[in-house]
């Protein structure tokens, strides 16, 4: 699994590379390279190549989605981190970005970045008929926006030192981090006009995000930031709405052992074609213990 990672990280970050020397010199572009290459885990890359492998997509065209889908996992966190919202200052194991240029030009690289990840998905070179990109471009637009990644955020900081039911808390964590892995699972099937299969894979990305984040609630519950690379207890005292906050630690765990059987059930359906994506989700689970 590291190994696969490891590799699709690689060519995700030579790909946003290269885009960037294609591009024209501006001073934001080293606040968006610090912001979005080094040290970030791409499992959302990996997760593109997994269902790309399900139903046969060429490599070059799942790292083109990887690389649109970084950007915009790469602008979140640097918005995420201001000051406004989690007010965080360490990020994949060194300073934030607004610490390290400050404020304005976090917010504006983070901008840069989501809006580059259009650029790619509609650029000449990837090779995708125009319908599909435009399919492509709506759908990654939906889920960055108020319905998705920013309405989700808006919540999660709306939900703060608030008793929250679970029904909602389980919304807002779908939103900010679920609709994305959707967007990771549905755009290969969305490449391959395998349209039958779209909603179950809009599904399953959002098991995925769910579990992915209370994963991530639960390492920030129980973790060191050395160990993550950014600080850790910080959900309880910003009084975050979190299942932990809800459940309590062990039922939170218990909560996400059943979706991860859920997820098997889904994905085990398409047997020895679905073992990558099956290591990934193992791989989510198991960074909390
Ligand atoms: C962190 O995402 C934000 C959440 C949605 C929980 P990752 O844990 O994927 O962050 P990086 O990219 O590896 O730094
Ligand atoms: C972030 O969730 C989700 C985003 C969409 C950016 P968190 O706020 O829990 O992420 P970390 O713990 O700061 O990485
Ligand atoms: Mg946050
Ligand atoms: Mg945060
Ligand atoms: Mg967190």
């Amino acid at each position: 699994m590291k190994k696969k990672l490891n590799k699709i990280a690689r060519d995700t970050n030579t790909f946003l590379s290269k885009f960037f020397i294609s591009q024209k010199k501006t001073e934001l572009i080293k606040p968006m390279r610090y912001g979005l290459l080094p040290g970030g885990k791409k499992i959302r890359s990996k997760l593109i190549v997994d269902v790309g492998k399900i139903f046969k997509i060429e490599y070059k065209k799942l790292i083109y989605l990887s690389a649109a889908v970084e950007c915009i996992h790469a602008y979140s966190l640097i918005h995420d981190d201001l000051p406004c919202m989690d007010n965080d200052n360490l990020r994949r194991g060194k300073l934030s970005t607004h610490k390290k240029f400050g404020e304005s030009t976090a917010i504006l690289a983070g901008n840069s970045l989501l809006t580059i990840a259009f650029e790619i998905l509609s650029h000449k070179n990837f090779n995708v008929n125009e319908k599909i990109k435009i399919n492509l471009i709506n759908l990654i637009s939906k889920t960055s926006g108020h319905s998705g990644i920013a309405g989700g955020q808006f919540s999660d900081l709306n939900f703060e030192h608030k008793k929250i039911p679970l029904k909602k808390i389980v919304e807002m964590q779908i939103k900010k981090t679920g609709k994305l892995f959707s967007f990771c699972c549905m755009a290969p099937v969305i490449v391959s006009k395998k349209n039958k299969y779209i909603n179950s894979f809009e599904k399953l990305g959002s098991d995925i995000g769910l579990l992915f984040q209370i994963a991530d609630d639960l390492i920030d519950y129980k973790s060191s930031s050395k160990k993550e690379g950014k600080k850790t207890k910080k959900d309880i005292k910003k009084g975050k709405a979190t299942l932990i906050s809800l459940l309590g630690y062990k039922n939170t765990i218990k909560y996400n052992e059943k979706l991860k059987n859920n997820i098997y059930k889904k994905i085990n359906k398409f047997e020895k074609k679905a073992n990558d994506l099956k290591d990934t989700v193992k791989f989510i689970l198991n960074r909390t213990k």
